[in-house]
């Protein structure tokens, strides 16, 4: 069973998921982070950047790992999720960038990305906190209903209500590309502490399926049931199904 912990608000979710993160990094200098984008982590982000700061704290040798990646964008684009892990993980912590891996989203060599990916987080020795956010399908990363809990990070296509959800950070709902590459369920199930967040009533359902609902890969969310050792960092709202 997974520990539920329900927060007054993101900003204490912030500060635990940074008291978290710290104290794997004070016991492991090159400590593996597994890192999610989207909306839901900003706040642990920002967290975290200020106690690297206030308390001096080395993240030279830090190293990490992003769940998903766009397919097709073009390079730089503001949205793809290697420019997101920059601008809201890379540069406010102060890591170093060539220990911060996404996945290649670009045509060329997208046959082998997700074998190469896997290779290169099996090189840094796995993932040691992987913080995850979950869409309204119950996605994590973008695995979405019916990926196989044993999957490995693969191209999949979106499905439309994600698509919609993430047209907010796009000029036109069409320019949301059709192709992820994701981390596959099987991939987050191996980092040895997962560490699930979720704010807000729309993520309320998602949560009573993953924490509470039938193990079943429709809805990939119930995978962290599998997995032993899960904190589910939640508000009020998101917890209000449970
Ligand atoms: C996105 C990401 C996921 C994220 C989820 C929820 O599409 N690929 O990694 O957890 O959907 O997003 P948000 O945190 O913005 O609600």
């Amino acid at each position: 069973m997974a520990e539920i912990v329900i927060v007054g608000s993101e900003e204490e979710a912030g500060a635990l998921v940074a008291g978290t993160v710290l104290g794997t990094i004070a016991r492991r200098p090159d400590a593996v982070l597994g890192l999610a984008t989207g909306s839901t982590p900003l706040a642990s982000y920002r967290a975290l950047a200020e106690r690297i700061a206030a308390d001096g704290v080395d993240v030279s040798r830090v190293r990490g790992f992003a769940l998903d990646e766009y397919v097709g964008l073009p390079e730089g684009h503001p949205e793809s999720y290697r420019a997101v892990i920059t601008r809201e993980v890379v540069e406010p912590l102060g890591l170093t960038p060539g220990l911060i891996h996404v996945p290649n989203g670009s045509a060329e060599g997208i046959e082998t990305a997700g074998d190469d990916y896997e290779a290169a987080i099996e090189a840094a020795g796995g993932v040691d906190v992987q913080i995850l956010g979950i869409g309204r399908t119950g996605h994590i990363g973008f695995n979405e209903p019916g990926s196989s809990f044993a999957s490995l990070t693969r191209v999949k296509t979106l499905t439309e209500p994600t698509r919609a959800d993430n047209a907010r950070f796009f000029d036109s709902p069409d320019d949301v590309p059709m192709h992820c590459i994701t981390q596959g369920l099987g991939t987050i199930l191996r980092a040895r502490h997962l560490l699930l967040l979720a704010f807000g009533e729309a993520k309320a359902d998602a949560i009573a399926a993953a924490v509470e609902g039938p193990v079943t890969s429709s809805q990939p969310g119930s995978a962290i049931q599998l997995h032993p050792h899960t904190t589910v960092i939640v508000d009020e709202a998101a917890a209000s199904e449970l």
